[in-house]
């Protein structure tokens, strides 16, 4: 990980610890309030003339800066305000056949958090931005049929178009793994489930593009 971003992911711990020991009388809802504050914070961290790749967070769920536009026409859910520039804190929730630029984006199954019985093939699209050089997935919910053997012979995860290539493919009960691979920027990035129905499966990854510290 790149100093920035260390340097980024520690402003947040610390703006969250801030912003949750500060509770004034105001009357908007506790986490619009939150958001904001956060947010006034960790953007005098970004010097301004880097790419912007800034998170947010709202009661647990990770969002993405980005101007309002760009949130409608990813779909994404509006949850509070970024500070500067007018962007807001996007919320971007995709399932099967979807495709996304968000910097972050959660990736779950269609009935999540429920579990799904369908058999399908389930990939969902990144499109890596122009400044970025990894992704990151973090598990928060991996929940396939296991793994036989040391195989994956039912349902899988598999990761196409990493700078290695494709990576070998993941099952079983991965909740609470992190893993983060090369990609190429201004590339396409298939996270390519393959899911048999039986057992049902449920799964909530977010996928994070993490931004080089090189322009
Ligand atoms: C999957 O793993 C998580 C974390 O280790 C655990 O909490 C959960 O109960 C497991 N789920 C199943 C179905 O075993
Ligand atoms: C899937 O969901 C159904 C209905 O909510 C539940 O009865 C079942 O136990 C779930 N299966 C698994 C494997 O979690």
């Amino acid at each position: 990980m790149d100093g920035r971003i260390k340097l980024l992911l520690l402003s947040l711990a610390i703006a969250v610890a801030v912003a949750s020991s500060e509770e004034s009388g105001e009357t908007k809802p506790r986490w619009m309030r939150r958001g904001r504050q956060m947010f006034t914070r960790l953007t005098s961290y970004v010097p301004r003339n880097r790419p912007r790749y800034q998170l947010c967070e709202v009661d647990g769920t990770m969002g993405a800066c980005m101007k309002d536009s760009v949130c409608r026409r990813e779909r994404g859910l509006f949850a509070g305000y970024c500070g500067g520039d007018n962007e807001v804190c996007c919320v971007v929730d995709k399932s099967c056949d979807g495709s996304t630029r968000s910097h972050s984006s959660y990736f779950r199954n269609p009935n999540f958090p429920k579990n799904d019985t369908e058999e399908r093939m389930c990939p969902l699209t990144v499109e890596v931005g122009r400044d970025v050089c990894a992704v990151r997935l973090n598990f928060e919910k991996f929940e396939l049929s296991p793994f036989t053997e040391g195989v994956c012979i039912g349902d899988h995860l598999t990761i196409l178009g990493t700078k290695e290539g494709s990576t070998t493919p993941i099952c079983g009960n991965m909740t609470g793994w992190t893993t983060t691979f090369a990609v190429k920027k201004n590339s396409d990035v298939v996270l390519a489930m393959v899911l048999q129905g039986r057992p049902a499966h449920t799964f909530s990854i977010r996928v994070t593009q993490i931004a080089s510290h090189q322009q």
